[in-house]
């Protein structure tokens, strides 16, 4: 790996250079086929690469060392309470702050050094709402275009396409002041994605959104992801990660404290729960005891509600067992429920606390 090569490679694509031209020039400049391959290879793997970030805010650590690789493609999810320090990387990843330490490539260009091109090259839709109320939604895209010193006939031809795609067309000329949350919202994202960015950002997205209107933008960014835009979005949302990301990194305090893909965290800190509801004229008791004749589970009993939880753990067959066991003690049932580990508990596993305030 020559980290120079990868460099040079990384700032001429970012300059819109295309790849027979870049590489017609390295070879004029002597390097070696062998170099150019294996240097286009390291460049273009990692899109968001933070090494030990650290940040603090006066004795608030917001940070405290953030390493993450991040590769190009595919949904990306930052899960964490209030407070965990989100914003923060988020900020700091596109180029809006700057941490107190740590390493940080986008796109594989190092920040600050390049902070012009990778801004460019990427989107960000902020935590709250950043469109201009007064302007109508068409405006708002036609000023964000301009902010990017795209050619006018580009911006009208993608701010047509936006406002299409994202149902804005009706309301596009009337002032942002007339729109719901929903629509702002929709707006927001639609103004990030005008210079068609490689890597987009999205900070809490649906916060604050009805279900309705968070299934559009749940929509919305899973076709993004289809046509290979990566995204690392934000939230404080267990179904929101599990719904549509690839992989999952957990912060907790400025943190990292578990990645993985849903399916793999769960499995490694959530169990499946058996939840059995008794008829209110069972014995409690004689449930239980018939249960235990099943092995060594670590039965749980809830008197008040008539329920009684076993782990099932790996054993699917024990689901129809505790059924058999129960039913030859003629034990009347009203439910079995087989519970399947969610975020939830795979957060309150990791933390002992809940991620969502509400
Ligand atoms: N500009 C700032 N000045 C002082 N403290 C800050 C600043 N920005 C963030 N913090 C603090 O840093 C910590 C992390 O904040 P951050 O906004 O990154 O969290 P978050 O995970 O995005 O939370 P939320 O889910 O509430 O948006 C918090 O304790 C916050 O109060
Ligand atoms: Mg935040």
């Amino acid at each position: 790996m020559n980290p120079e090569l990868e460099n040079y490679i990384n700032q001429a694509r970012a300059g819109g250079l295309a790849n027979t031209a870049i590489t017609h020039a390295l070879k004029e400049a002597g390097w070696s086929e062998s170099d150019i391959s294996s240097a286009y290879e390291a460049s273009s793997q990692v899109a968001i690469h933070a090494n030990n970030v650290h940040k603090a805010f006066g004795k608030v650590r917001a940070l405290s060392g953030i390493t993450l690789r991040i590769p190009y493609g595919k949904v990306f999810a930052l899960l964490g309470p209030n407070g965990a320090g989100k914003t923060t990387l988020v900020r700091i990843l596109t180029t809006l702050l700057k941490p107190d330490w740590g390493e940080i490539k986008v796109a594989g260009l190092q920040l600050p050094r390049y902070e012009k091109q990778v801004r460019s090259l990427i989107g960000l839709t902020g935590q709250y709402v950043a469109v201009d109320e007064t302007l109508t939604g068409r405006e708002n895209l036609r000023l964000v275009g301009r902010l990017y010193h795209l050619p006018k006939t580009i911006v009208e031809m993608r701010a047509n396409e936006l406002l299409h795609d994202f149902g804005l067309q009706e309301a596009a000329d009337r002032p942002v002041k007339t729109y719901s949350g929903g629509m702002r919202r929709r707006l927001d994202l639609a103004a990030s994605l005008i210079n068609r960015p490689q890597i987009l950002f999205l900070d809490e997205p649906t916060n604050g959104l009805d279900p309705q209107s968070r299934n559009v933008l749940w929509r919305v960014i899973e076709n993004l992801a289809r046509e290979g835009v990566t995204i690392l979005l934000t939230t404080q949302y267990m179904e929101e990660a599990d719904h549509l990301a690839d992989y999952i990194f957990v912060i907790d305090h400025g943190r990292l404290i578990a990645e993985g893909t849903p399916r793999n965290l769960k499995k490694q800190f959530g169990s499946s729960f058996l939840e059995i509801h008794l008829a209110k004229d069972a014995s409690m008791n004689k449930a239980i005891e018939a249960l235990r004749q099943l092995g060594e589970l670590q039965i749980q009993k809830n008197e008040e509600l008539d329920v009684i939880t076993l782990p099932v753990g790996e054993s699917s067959s024990l689901f129809l067992e505790a059924i058999r066991a129960l039913d030859k003690e003629n034990i009347p049932l009203i439910d079995v429920m087989l519970r399947h580990p969610t975020l939830n508990d795979v957060f309150l596993n990791l933390t002992g606390h809940e991620a969502t305030s509400n």
